[in-house]
């Protein structure tokens, strides 16, 4: 009775702990880890989220209904490694879907090309009358490789597919077009293989990347999903933008993208007009915080997959140099003051994310 007592505390303890536990035996993942938003996605380290929770009116009840999502393993720390290793199914919700965990102990899920129906235990392998050993799996935690969401990039949807507020409205909708078995998925485009081994036992040459490229964390790594053209037509020319994410390009309400445009000619650069791509969530007329929401009040983000042409009244000569930015505010510069926000530079910063240039034949 006291040995399983105090097996059980141990096993709580690296529970909470299970940073530390992994960086052990996957050094690289676990730094990378570190400076993503997932590991950030806590009141403590993200000032976004204490700004909007601060106004929240469940903060005055004590109500962190946040916590499925932000700290799903309970107490202050953010998403843990078991906050998606563990994850055994997704149950669908019209509000917002939920994880379903696994319960059996050190039993995590992963994926692994040609391993798909493996489940992998533990053991050691002595051939030669015990004079060679070979080792098979991890040492630390069994490892089930058939669980068939962390392929297809379901596994992301119980926090990511949408949030609902209680007037019914989607404060944020990635949708599931990104849960894909062929071609690029959730994964595959925010956790590209990058050099170095997954772990320091087995070797290997690459891994996924587990900062998890985005708006605010490595955003350089998704700028190839995004394409600028240009093309002249009548009384001036256009910038085409090729979004070839499965989602809006922004999916936070905070967001603006924007497109900054300059021609040169003659040696002079003259910026022509500036394009916002918000979507603005209000109350008949007016923006409001999104639990407030009861409509879209304005919605010309870029959509899943979509070529949006913007025109521009301008008739180009030859030799003439247009440059095309698109870039992004991790928060709507309106917005900054009302939340408090002001004292931190990147979030207040234009960040770009593709360039285009182009000279006029
Ligand atoms: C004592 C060393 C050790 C510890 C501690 C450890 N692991 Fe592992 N882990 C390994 C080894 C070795 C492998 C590779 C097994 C193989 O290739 O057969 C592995 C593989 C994995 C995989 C699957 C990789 C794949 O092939 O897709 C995941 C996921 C994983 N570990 C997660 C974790 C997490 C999360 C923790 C902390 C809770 C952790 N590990 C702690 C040694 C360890
Ligand atoms: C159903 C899961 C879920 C719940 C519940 C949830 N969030 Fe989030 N939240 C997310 C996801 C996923 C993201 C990042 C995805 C994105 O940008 O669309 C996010 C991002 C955010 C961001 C943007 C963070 C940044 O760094 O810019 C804010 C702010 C935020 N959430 C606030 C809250 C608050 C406040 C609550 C509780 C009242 C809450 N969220 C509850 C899933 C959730
Ligand atoms: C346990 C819930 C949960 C799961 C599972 C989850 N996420 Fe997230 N994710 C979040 C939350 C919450 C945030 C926002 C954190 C913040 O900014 O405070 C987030 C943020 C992100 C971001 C934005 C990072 C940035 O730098 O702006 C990306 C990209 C992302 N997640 C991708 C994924 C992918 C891919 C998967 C599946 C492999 C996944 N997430 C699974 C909860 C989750
Ligand atoms: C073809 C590649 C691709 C696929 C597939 C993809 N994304 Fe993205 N994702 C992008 C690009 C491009 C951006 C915008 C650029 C950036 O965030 O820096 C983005 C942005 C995001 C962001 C940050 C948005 C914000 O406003 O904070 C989150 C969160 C995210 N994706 C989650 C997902 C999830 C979950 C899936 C699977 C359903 C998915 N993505 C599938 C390319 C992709
Ligand atoms: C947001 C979800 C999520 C979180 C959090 C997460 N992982 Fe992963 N991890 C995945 C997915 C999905 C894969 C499969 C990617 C692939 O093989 O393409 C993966 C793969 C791995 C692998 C195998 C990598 C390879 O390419 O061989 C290891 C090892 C691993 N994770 C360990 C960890 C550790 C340690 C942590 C905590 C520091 C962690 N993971 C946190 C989703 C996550």
């Amino acid at each position: 009775m006291r040995l399983l007592l105090i097996l059980s505390i141990f096993s709580i303890w690296l529970f909470a702990n299970d940073l530390n536990t992994c960086k052990g035996c996957h050094p690289i993942i676990v730094n990378e880890f570190e400076n993503s938003m997932h590991k950030k996605s806590t009141i403590k380290e993200d000032k976004i989220h204490k700004a909007i929770w601060d106004k929240h009116p469940l903060k005055k009840k004590g109500d962190y209904t946040c916590a499925k999502c932000h700290t799903p393993n309970g107490s202050h720390s953010g998403i843990t490694c078991l906050s998606c290793h563990t994850i055994t199914n997704i149950k669908k919700h019209s509000k917002e879907n939920e994880n379903i965990y696994e319960k059996r102990d050190k039993y995590l899920y992963s994926a692994q090309k040609g391993m798909e129906d493996k489940k992998v235990v533990y053991k050691e392998e002595s051939s030669w009358l015990g004079l060679f050993t070979k080792t098979v799996g991890s040492p630390y935690h069994d490892i089930d490789y058939t669980n068939k969401i962390f392929y297809n990039g379901e596994v992301c949807m119980g926090c990511h597919s949408h949030k609902k507020n209680s007037h019914g409205l989607n404060v944020c909708k990635t949708g599931n077009k990104g849960v894909r078995e062929n071609g690029d998925n959730c994964i595959t485009c925010h956790m590209p293989k990058v050099e170095g081994s997954a772990t320091n036992i087995r070797i290997s040459k690459k891994h996924a990347f587990h900062g998890f490229a985005g708006v605010i964390n490595k955003p350089e790594l998704l700028s190839k999903y995004i394409d600028i053209d240009y093309k002249n037509s009548n009384n001036g020319f256009d910038i085409i933008i090729q979004n070839k994410a499965p989602h809006n390009l922004m999916l936070q309400p905070l967001r603006v993208a924007q497109l900054r445009v300059t021609l040169t000619r003659d040696g002079k650069t003259e910026n022509l007009k500036v394009h916002n791509f918000v979507r603005i969530l209000g109350t008949k007329s007016k923006p409001s915080m999104p639990w407030l929401a009861t409509k879209v009040l304005k919605d010309t983000m870029i959509n899943p997959n979509e070529e949006r042409v913007i025109h521009f009244n301008k008739e180009l000569k030859k030799g003439d140099k247009i440059e095309a930015i698109l870039g992004f505010y991790i928060v709507n510069p309106k917005m900054i003051k009302k939340l408090g926000l002001e004292s931190d530079k990147k979030i207040k910063e234009f960040i770009p994310l593709k360039r285009g240039y182009f000279v006029v034949q």
